[in-house]
């Protein structure tokens, strides 16, 4: 099957991602086509991979000096004491700017690893190869790095944009059914607020893309990475346009912070839950028409995933705010959040009033 190939623009960096299967038999070529020097290269791999395909990967990596240090990917470990590990490792063997690091995991080994690649030396290279789906549709497009800490998720990060994206098919077969969903909640993310036709695909295809029927699954990674390259080029640095790619977020952050990142709620099914909170709260506020919000719902609730009401009561309502006013995007002391207009158009600079969250908060958990 053919390998796509996206080229992403922003003002400080053109890099490409490459889609695929069996991408591994053309990586010595790719490397070369896009200038990269793997004279000597760190590699951070998710501890949980299983060796094939990861092995393949590793050993097409033709680099002179090759060091491979393990990471175990959890929200607890994406802090700055994993940082420090990978920045250890750099310094110890002496890594200079034109050498490179590239990441093989999910979305936290991605994040984590390209943080401290753009820390180091203020920056050294950055290659990353997504596993989850989750990373392959959207944390391995955009260049946003960073780790969690006490005061809430991803607080603390970079604009690092990675130098090239692999993104391996092959890797999704081990994945499990659930973290396949997390993946799919940020394609419907995408789609949801970029195009309501492709929204139609979605509804038909579904299950299809659960599957990782080839074509489809293909697809599906390649219009959701071409939906977040659009947005990142025109907005790199979260200015305006950009906070779209947050619908659900601040529900989404708000609820993994409040329990502690437990991994009985991961990141894509808070992100569910966090864009059913955003399409009810547009409902709520008379922004989006009954038709599309029931539309929305009944396909996140076709995937029958995580519930608010399974992890929250009542009197984790002042939690909830808590951290939702935590969010990076508010300004004043109104909450920001991202809702619909309709299937595809998305509501950005809306602040609302920290009462009238707590009182659609009452409502879901009443
Ligand atoms: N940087 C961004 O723009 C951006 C965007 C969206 C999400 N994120 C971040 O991404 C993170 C979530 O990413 P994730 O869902 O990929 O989490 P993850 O990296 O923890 O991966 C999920 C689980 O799957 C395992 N795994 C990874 N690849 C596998 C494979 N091929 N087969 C079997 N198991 C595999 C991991 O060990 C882990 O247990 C969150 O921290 C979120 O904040 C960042």
């Amino acid at each position: 099957m053919k390998i796509n190939k996206l080229l992403v623009k922003t003002k400080n960096k053109n890099y490409s991602i490459f889609v695929g299967k069996d991408i591994a038999n053309n990586l010595h070529g790719i490397f070369k086509r896009e200038n990269i020097n793997l004279n000597k290269c760190l590699i951070v791999v998710d501890k949980e991979l299983p060796k094939n395909p990861c092995y393949k990967i590793i050993n097409s990596i033709h680099s002179k000096q090759k060091k491979i240090i393990f990471f175990r990917s959890s929200e607890k470990n994406k802090n700055f004491s994993s940082v420090n590990k990978i920045l250890d490792s750099l310094f110890r063997e002496n890594f200079s700017r034109e050498d490179c690091v590239i990441a093989i995991g999910g979305g936290i080994t991605g994040d984590v690893v390209g943080f401290a690649a753009s820390i180091y030396k203020r920056g050294i290279k950055f290659i990353n190869i997504p596993t989850t789906l989750l990373a392959q549709v959207d944390s391995s497009v955009g260049g946003k790095t960073g780790v969690n800490n006490k005061y809430g998720k991803n607080l603390i990060g970079t604009f690092n944009q990675p130098d090239l994206v692999i993104s391996e098919i092959n890797f999704l077969k081990s994945l499990p059914k659930r973290e396949l969903i997390c993946g799919y909640a940020e394609i419907l993310k995408h789609t949801i607020i970029a195009n309501r036709r492709k929204f139609s695909f979605l509804e038909k295809n579904k299950n299809k893309i659960l599957k990782l029927n080839s074509d489809i699954i293909q697809k599906a990674i390649v219009d959701s990475c071409i939906i977040k390259k659009k947005v990142i080029e025109k907005d790199e640095r979260e200015r305006n346009l950009r906070k779209v790619l947050n619908f659900g977020h601040t529900f989404a952050h708000s609820f993994e912070a409040s329990l502690k990142y437990t991994k009985k709620l991961n990141h894509g099914e808070a992100v569910l839950m966090g864009m059913k909170c955003a399409i009810k709260f547009s409902q709520q506020i008379k922004c989006i028409s009954k038709n599309d919000a029931t539309r929305l719902i009944k396909h996140i609730d076709s995937l029958k995933t995580k519930n608010l009401k399974n992890f929250f009561k009542l009197k984790n309502i002042e939690t909830l705010i808590k951290f939702m006013k935590n969010d990076k995007k508010n300004k004043s002391n109104k909450i920001n959040l991202i809702l619909l207009k309709r299937i595809g158009k998305p509501e950005i600079n809306s602040n609302y009033s920290v009462s009238l969250i707590k009182k659609f908060l009452y409502n879901e958990l009443n």
